[in-house]
C-alpha cells in the first residue's frame, strides 16, 4: 500500500499534464503575451484644403464648432471617423498592410482626451483577417492602454491589449501613432 500511492500519484500527474499541454488549434491562456505585434498608423485630416490627401473627416461637431475645424475647449464634442494606412514602419509612404478603421471622439472639455473604436482590417500576405479595439485615449499620456476585443481570419478569437504611443504630431493635420500589440489569448 505504501509503495503505491506515490505511484498513483506519479500515473495522476503524467495523465494531468498531457491533458492540459496545447495542442495546435486549442486557446492558450498565459499571463505572458502568446504574441507581440507593431504597427504604425497615419491619420490626415480634413481642413477644407486636402481633399485629395485626408484619411479622415470631422462628422460631428458641438454648437460652438464645425466640421471643417476641429472646436476649441480640448475639442469637446468633435467626433472623427478615419480610414488610415497601416503601416510596418514609421514612413507614410511605406506600403501599407491594411486600413485602420473607426471613429474617435473627443470626450473631455479641459484636457484633450478621447475614445476610440476601430479596427485594423489586414490586406497584404503576412497579416489576413482584423482585430478590434475599444479604450479610452488620454491623448496627453505618452503611452495609453487600449483593450483589443477580438479578431476574424488570422486572429479569430483572440484577445490582448494596445499599448499607443503618438510617433509624431503636426498642428491639427496629421498624427502618427505607434500601437504595440501584445496578445494575451492566441489559437
Ligand atoms: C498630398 O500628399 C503629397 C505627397 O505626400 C504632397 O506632395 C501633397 O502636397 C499633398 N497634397 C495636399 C493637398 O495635402
Ligand atoms: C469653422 O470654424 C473656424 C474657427 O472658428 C472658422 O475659421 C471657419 O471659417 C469655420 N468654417 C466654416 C465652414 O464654417
Ligand atoms: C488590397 O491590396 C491589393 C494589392 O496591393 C490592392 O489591389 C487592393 O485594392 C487592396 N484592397 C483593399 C480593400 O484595400
Ligand atoms: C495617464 O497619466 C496619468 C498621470 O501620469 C495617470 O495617473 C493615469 O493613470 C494615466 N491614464 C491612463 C489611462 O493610462
Amino acid at each position: 500500500m505504501a509503495t503505491l500511492k506515490p505511484i498513483s500519484t506519479l500515473l495522476l500527474f503524467f495523465l494531468l499534464l498531457s491533458t492540459s499541454a496545447a495542442k495546435p488549434g486549442k486557446r492558450v491562456r498565459a499571463h505572458k503575451p502568446c504574441k507581440k505585434l507593431v504597427f504604425y498608423f497615419h491619420d490626415i485630416i480634413y481642413n477644407g484644403k486636402n481633399a485629395k490627401n485626408a484619411t479622415s473627416a470631422i462628422v460631428g461637431a458641438p454648437a460652438w464648432g464645425n466640421r471643417t475645424i476641429m472646436a476649441g475647449k480640448s475639442h469637446f464634442g468633435n467626433m472623427v471617423v478615419f480610414d488610415d494606412p497601416i503601416t510596418l514602419d514609421n514612413n507614410l509612404h511605406s506600403t501599407p498592410v491594411g486600413r485602420t478603421q473607426g471613429f474617435y471622439l473627443y470626450d473631455k472639455k479641459d484636457i484633450f482626451t478621447a475614445w476610440l473604436g476601430f479596427s485594423f482590417v489586414f490586406n497584404s500576405s503576412k497579416h489576413e483577417g482584423s482585430i478590434n479595439f475599444a479604450g479610452a485615449d488620454p491623448l496627453m499620456n505618452k503611452t495609453r492602454v487600449i483593450f483589443m476585443i477580438g479578431g476574424t481570419g488570422n486572429f479569430f478569437m483572440s484577445r490582448g491589449i494596445a499599448t499607443l504611443m503618438t510617433d509624431a504630431f503636426e498642428g491639427e493635420v496629421y498624427f502618427r501613432f505607434r500601437a504595440k500589440i501584445s496578445l494575451y489569448e492566441c489559437w
